[in-house]
């Protein structure tokens, strides 16, 4: 009985070849629509930024806002894809003691952007910063701060950031249809820092990591997150639609036509957005735990999986993490949840290659040149078996062409992909 129910789900949820390659193609066609301004699920976001030479240096401030943490460093980059991380301050947007969560709609924009530049002068008064540095970077004030920021957001230029939609659960008031430069701009001038620190780029997560791994890999011309949350950023080099090519955020969390089930949609009208985020719903690491919950209780439900196996805590809607759900998967409960954590795993990196795919052909239709993507996110690092999934599912799309495209994990690029934009900007 629950070998065939798991046949049945191995079924609904795994692409087929045609599916995976069906997807890619969709995936293209989604990508050229928002390119050209037409209707499409993908927002192609022009990033302002092209690829670095390598050879960036100076020391500058960078700040990073997820949907978990926000984290702020001074580091100094030496050029020759060389760095050397001075200070970092780290903090969840959850604050353990008090509990306060910043990411709540009782929060306003001005108390979250208040929180952000405290950490930024946390690091500029931190006693462990290399003194003989504090005067370099003193006398050069205001220090340029890289902003990357972990949401879909437009900019006519680099140091704007109009938040077009929070996702990840937050829900802070005041941001949505603003620009968050202005608001990072006036809460350091409400704490007199104005002089000191100056916003001078703002960038997708995606965009950072892009900047971080080409920063040393000039061959490097994609990026995606696969953690919280999903996106994939890439190197445009269609002359009419920009002048030089530009990094363009394609949000691909948000693409909307991949092949869903009954639990994909039972999830999406359950969650905060309906019909948004489609894809990154089928594959992140805030959704796999929930969509392995859901499944899980239905089967318990049809008497085919014991139900007493897991946490009672379980019981609530994502109560399961990421986390829970690599514990799972490394056979710590029965193995019909493992297998079932295994195929969300497995159905999760051929949805990331089809995109990647799809990325790939819009790029060069023929493969004729080599590839190189840049990967970031605890579900891609950490999730068991999930780099050698997605390599095989590339594997099952491209044939013998896949050895034309490189994936290369990056860990924690943002911090040092925001102060590498600051540097290009800076020279320009
Ligand atoms: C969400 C955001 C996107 C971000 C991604 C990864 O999909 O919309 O901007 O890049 O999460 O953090």
């Amino acid at each position: 009985m629950l070998e065939q129910a798991l046949g049945q789900l191995e079924k609904q949820l795994i692409l087929s070849r045609t599916a995976l390659l069906n997807t890619a193609s969709l995936f293209r066609e989604h990508m050229d629509k928002g390119l050209s301004g037409h209707e499409s699920s993908l927002r192609m976001l022009p990033s302002h930024l092209g690829r670095p030479s390598g050879d960036e240096n100076g020391i500058y401030l960078g700040l990073d806002l997820g949907g978990s943490h926000a984290r702020v460093s001074l580091i100094k980059l030496d050029g020759n894809g060389r760095l050397e991380e001075l200070c970092r301050q780290k903090q969840a947007l959850v604050d353990s003691e008090s509990g306060h969560d910043y990411r709540a709609e009782s929060v306003t924009a001005e108390e979250l952007f208040d929180f952000l530049a405290g950490l930024v002068q946390e690091v500029l008064t931190n006693p462990d910063t290399n003194p003989k540095l504090t005067t370099e970077v003193f006398l050069s004030r205001p220090i340029p701060l890289g902003f990357a920021f972990s949401f879909p957001f437009r900019q006519r230029k680099i140091d704007e950031g109009i938040l077009l939609k929070w996702d990840k659960e937050v829900r802070t008031s005041g941001v949505v249809g603003k620009d968050v430069g202005q608001l990072l701009s006036a809460a350091l001038q409400r704490r007199e820092l104005h002089k000191l620190v100056k916003p001078a780029a703002i960038m997708n997560d995606t965009t950072a990591t892009f900047l971080s791994a080409a920063y040393q890999d000039p061959g490097v011309d994609m990026a995606s997150i696969i953690g919280t949350g999903h996106n994939t950023c890439y190197l445009e080099r269609t002359a009419e639609k920009y002048p030089v090519s530009m990094i363009v955020n394609t949000e691909s969390g948000n693409f909307s036509v991949a092949p869903r089930t009954e639990y994909d949609l039972r999830l999406d009208r359950e969650s905060d957005n309906p019909g948004e985020q489609r894809f990154e719903k089928m594959l992140s690491g805030k959704y796999l735990g929930e969509i392995w919950r859901q499944i899980s209780l239905d089967f318990s439900a049809r008497g085919l999986l014991n139900p007493s196996e897991f946490p009672a805590t379980w019981d609530r809607p994502y109560a399961v993490s990421g986390k829970d759900l690599a514990w799972v998967a490394a056979g710590n409960l029965s193995t019909g949840l493992q297998r079932i954590a295994q195929l969300l795993i497995k159905r999760s990196a051929q949805l990331v290659a089809a995109g990647l795919i799809g990325n790939i052909w819009h790029q060069d239709p023929r493969l004729a040149v080599r590839h190189t993507v840049a990967i970031d996110g605890s579900v891609y690092l950490e999730m068991p078996d999930y780099a050698p999934e997605l390599r095989m599912a590339l594997q099952e799309g491209l044939e013998t062409k896949v050895n034309m495209v490189t994936v290369k994990a990056v860990k924690g690029g943002t911090l040092s992909g925001a102060v590498i934009a600051v540097a290009m900007v800076t020279s320009r």
